[in-house]
């Protein structure tokens, strides 16, 4: 074809491009946008947004972009033209309105590692389902029925191996105890057994890919990760053919103590759907949970005060069931457990396990005179709403008595001192995606910190901070050493 047909041919084509663009620009000028900076093309201020800083502060980046743009901004993230929010009324704006303004998106990255299936990434009647599976595994019955008492064994196992005197990572130490956690509940695995301990190192490799950056090239950590994927799903699988044949030997009758053995027997699930499922409530229950243990342990060796006070409230505990005969947790102790609760919210306050959601508009929205396109990726960043001065005291202070009950509405056991501060505590999220395991998670650490303050004193062998990536780390994995209290 000659030059001049082929110009010819694809005018209209580029006619209609041109148009295009042309009404997207005019839309987007009429549109009232949040104020901010686009960045670089393509990589817009990534960069920046995710630079390592202090767990306990919103970072350079946020505090820049905050006092120059406001509360709520626009930039380019992850690839694409967001609407940054550390307002709270906006972030449970978004939250509520999940499914009907606003919709879960989380990278394709996290889906490539998580699976197509995984929670995290589904939205609609299949996160539905699921989502009624998990709460019906972490429900409130099962934590009193089953799960405080596995929760309280593998806590003193964990505790019960510290050596005195010599040091070693706490970090590894809650995530040793919520892996174990999570491998028992999900999948009947004890701990220290050698396909136990086979599993926990291909997850060690799988872990440090999800948080890597997504280049699936040779050598690289999210490609590694990928292999390991591979090789947890097949470990499960086989777990899970295993158990089905056993039940059609009738040699032994489906574990229903268990999650595999719950969606084997009570769901219609397919084996890719199974896998992925379980494969992110490991995930989502092993890593949040070890990291706030680790926070709640490095943020109480800096204010003796509040270890005192948890000693004298666990101790009450610990004499009253000596006295009753008794040596498990029940869960009138933990309802005891007041102080507790406190330290628990103010950890996760100060500390922000989760520091922002993904989401996008599904609509065009306006919000207090700006507009959010639809389409436009929308980030509520919960960690800026728990440090922000104007909604909680002096917010950089580790301070676990601004949770108790000072008259106004709301209980110190939910740990929740009046419904302002309530509905700006979000570590949780919040909406129809709240997060499952919240109750499981507040367990973990209370029973955790009753058996840590009964009978360890610690601190910091070496100089260690948490620190935002943005997933929350200890760099040196928190180093600490310990000696036993001599009474109780
Ligand atoms: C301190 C510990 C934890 C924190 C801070 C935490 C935080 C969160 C947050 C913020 C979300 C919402 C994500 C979103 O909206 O995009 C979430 C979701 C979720 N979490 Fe947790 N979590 C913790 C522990 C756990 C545990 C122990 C489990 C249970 C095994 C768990 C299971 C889940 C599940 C299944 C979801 C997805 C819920 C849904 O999409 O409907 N989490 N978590």
């Amino acid at each position: 074809m000659p030059d001049s047909e082929l110009i010819l041919c694809s005018l209209p084509s580029i006619l209609a491009l041109l148009l295009t663009f042309i009404l997207i620009k005019r839309k987007r000028s009429r549109l009232n946008l949040p104020p901010g900076n686009m960045g670089w093309p393509f990589l817009g201020e990534t960069l920046g947004y995710l630079k390592p800083y202090s767990a306990t502060s919103v970072g350079e980046f946020m505090q820049q972009h905050v006092s120059r743009y406001g509360k709520i901004y626009k930039s380019n993230l992850f690839g694409e033209p967001t609407i940054v929010s550390t307002d709270a009324g906006l972030n449970r704006f978004i939250l509520q309105n999940e499914g009907r303004l606003f919709e879960c998106s989380y990278p394709r990255s996290i889906g490539g590692i998580l699976g197509k299936w995984s929670m995290l990434v589904l939205v609609g009647d299949m996160h539905r389902d699921m989502r009624s599976i998990s709460l019906n595994f972490l429900s409130h019955a099962r934590l009193r029925s089953h799960l405080l008492r596995e929760v309280e064994k593998h806590t003193v196992l964990v505790l019960s191996s510290w050596k005195e005197y010599s040091t070693f990572s706490a970090q590894d130490e809650a995530k040793k105890f919520t892996f174990n956690l999570m491998a028992k509940h999900i999948m009947s695995m004890d701990p220290g057994m050698p396909e136990t301990e086979q599993l926990k190192k291909e997850y060690v490799t799988f872990m440090k890919g999800v948080v890597s950056a997504p280049l699936n090239l040779p050598g690289t950590a999210y490609r590694k990760a990928l292999q390991s994927r591979r090789t947890i799903l097949k470990f499960i699988e086989r777990k899970m053919e295993n158990r089905i044949q056993k039940t059609k030997e009738g040699g032994e009758n489906m574990e229903e103590d268990d999650l595999l053995g719950w969606v084997l027997k009570h769901s219609n699930l397919s084996t890719e759907q199974i896998l992925d499922l379980i494969l992110s409530l490991l995930f989502a229950g092993h890593e949040t949970s070890s990291v706030a243990i680790a926070l709640a342990i490095y943020l109480l060796q800096g204010c003796p005060s509040a270890i005192q006070q948890l000693r004298v409230e666990h101790l009450e505990i610990a004499r009253s069931k000596k006295q009753a005969g008794e040596t498990e947790l029940n869960w009138e102790d933990y309802k005891k457990m007041e102080f507790t609760q406190c330290v628990i919210s103010e950890t996760l306050r100060l500390g922000n396990v989760v520091r922002f959601l993904h989401r996008k508009a599904l609509k065009d929205v306006r919000y207090r005179g700006y507009d959010i396109p639809c389409g436009w990726k929308v980030l509520p960043v919960i960690s800026a709403v728990h440090l922000d001065p104007l909604l909680f005291d002096q917010p950089q202070q580790f301070n676990p008595w601004r949770w108790q009950n000072n008259g106004t509405r709301g209980s110190t056991t939910s740990g929740c001192p009046g419904l302002t501060t309530c509905n700006n505590f979000l570590p949780f999220g919040g909406g129809p995606r709240l997060c499952a395991g919240s109750e499981l998670a507040k367990l973990e650490m209370a029973v955790f910190i009753h058996h840590l303050v009964l009978n360890y004193h610690w601190e910091l062998a070496d100089m260690d901070q948490a620190y935002a990536f943005p997933f929350v780390d200890f760099p040196k994995g928190l180093p600490i050493r310990v000696q036993r209290h001599t009474s109780m």
